[in-house]
C-alpha cells in the first residue's frame, strides 16, 4: 500500500511540474506588453496531442494495474476450507477474542505472532462495529449476524493500536484495540499461559474475593476457567491481570485503576453494561486482590 501511495504521489508530483512549466512557458511566450500587436499565428499540433493523449492513457492504465494488484494482495480471496485463525466479536465496547483452534478466550488485547498472515474473523453481538489496526491491515464492518473477513499481518513485534471505526453508542469512543505482535517463540509462551486455568487464590484476601465473586453474582456475566464462572456476557477474566489496560483501553490496568472500576463502573466508563454492585471498602479491596492475581 505505500508502495502504491509512493507511485501515486510521484506520478502527480510528475504532472503537476509539466503543468506548471507549460503554464508558465506560454504565459512569457504570449505576454502582450503591446496591444496594437494582439495577434498571433495559432494552430494545432496533431504532434502534441498524440503526445498528451499517449501519456496519459499508459499513466491512467498503468495505475489500474498497480490498484488492482495492491487491492489483491489486501484482500486475497480465501481459500477454499480455511479456516480463521482468529475470531474478533465486537460487544458494547470491547473486543471479545477467540482462538478457536487454540481454545484460548481473550478479551480487548489481541496477541499474534509476526510474519505469519493470519485469517481474522468478524462479528457483532449487538450492533454495528468496525475493526481498524490501520499498521496491520484494512478496516472492516463487524455486523450483527454476518461473517466479515480481513487479512491481518504484522512484520515487526512490537504494539500496535487501532480503534473502533463506527459509532456504536456511548463508549465507543473507549472501543480501543491493542494488538501486541510477538517472535514466535514468545507467542507461543502467551499461548501455553493463556491456555492456564485461573491462578488459584492464595491470600485469606484473595480467597474472600473468590468468594464475593461467586456470591455478588459477577459470573453471572463473566467468565474465569477452572471455576464455576462460564458466562461469555463481559469479558472473560481468567487472566485480567495480564492485561496492559483495562476497559477498551481506557484505563492502564493496575490494583488501583481495577479497584476504582469496581467502586463505580458508570462514573468510570458512563453507559457500560457493568452494574454497580455497591461494594464496601474491605469487598472491594478483596475483589481486587483477587481478580489482580488472575495473570
Ligand atoms: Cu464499537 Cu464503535
Amino acid at each position: 500500500m505505500k508502495q502504491l501511495f509512493g507511485y501515486f504521489l510521484i506520478a502527480g508530483g510528475f504532472v503537476f511540474a509539466i503543468v506548471l512549466g507549460v503554464t508558465f512557458y506560454i504565459l512569457r511566450k504570449f505576454k502582450v506588453s503591446d496591444h496594437s500587436k494582439q495577434h498571433f499565428d495559432t494552430h494545432e499540433s496533431h504532434k502534441v496531442e498524440y503526445l498528451t493523449i499517449g501519456f496519459a492513457s499508459v499513466l491512467v492504465v498503468s495505475f489500474l494495474v498497480l490498484a488492482i494488484g495492491a487491492i489483491n494482495k489486501i484482500q486475497t480471496p480465501i481459500p477454499e476450507g480455511k479456516e480463521p485463525d482468529i475470531i474478533i466479536t465486537g460487544h458494547q465496547w470491547w473486543w471479545e477474542i477467540n482462538y478457536p483452534s487454540e481454545g484460548v478466550v481473550a478479551a480487548n488485547e489481541l496477541h499474534i505472532p509476526i510474519e505469519k498472515r493470519l485469517l481474522v474473523r468478524l462479528e457483532s453481538k449487538d450492533v454495528i462495529h468496525d475493526w481498524y489496526v490501520p499498521a496491520l491491515g484494512r478496516k472492516m464492518d463487524m455486523i450483527p449476524g454476518q461473517s466479515n473477513y480481513v487479512w491481518m499481518q504484522a512484520l515487526e513485534p512490537g504494539h500496535y493500536d487501532g480503534a473502533c471505526n463506527e459509532y456504536c453508542g456511548a463508549q465507543h469512543a473507549w472501543m480501543r484495540i491493542l494488538v501486541v505482535a510477538h517472535e514466535q517463540n514468545e507467542y507461543e509462551k502467551w499461548l501455553a499461559d493463556q491456555k492456564k486455568k485461573a491462578s488459584i487464590p492464595q491470600t485469606a484476601l484473595q480467597k474472600k474475593g473468590a468468594k464475593i465473586f461467586q456470591d455478588k453474582v459477577c459470573s453471572n456475566c463473566h467468565a474465569i476457567q477452572g471455576t464455576g464462572a462460564v458466562a461469555g456476557i463481559g469479558p472473560d477474566l481468567t487472566h485480567l491481570g495480564s492485561r496492559e489496560t483495562l476497559l477498551g483501553g481506557k484505563l492502564r490496568n493496575g490494583p488501583g485503576s481495577l479497584k476504582d472500576w469496581l467502586r463505580d463502573p458508570q462514573k468510570v466508563k458512563p453507559g457500560a453494561h457493568m452494574p454497580d454492585f455497591l461494594f464496601t471498602e474491605e469487598e472491594l479491596n478483596a475483589l481486587t486482590a483477587y481478580l489482580y492475581n488472575l495473570k
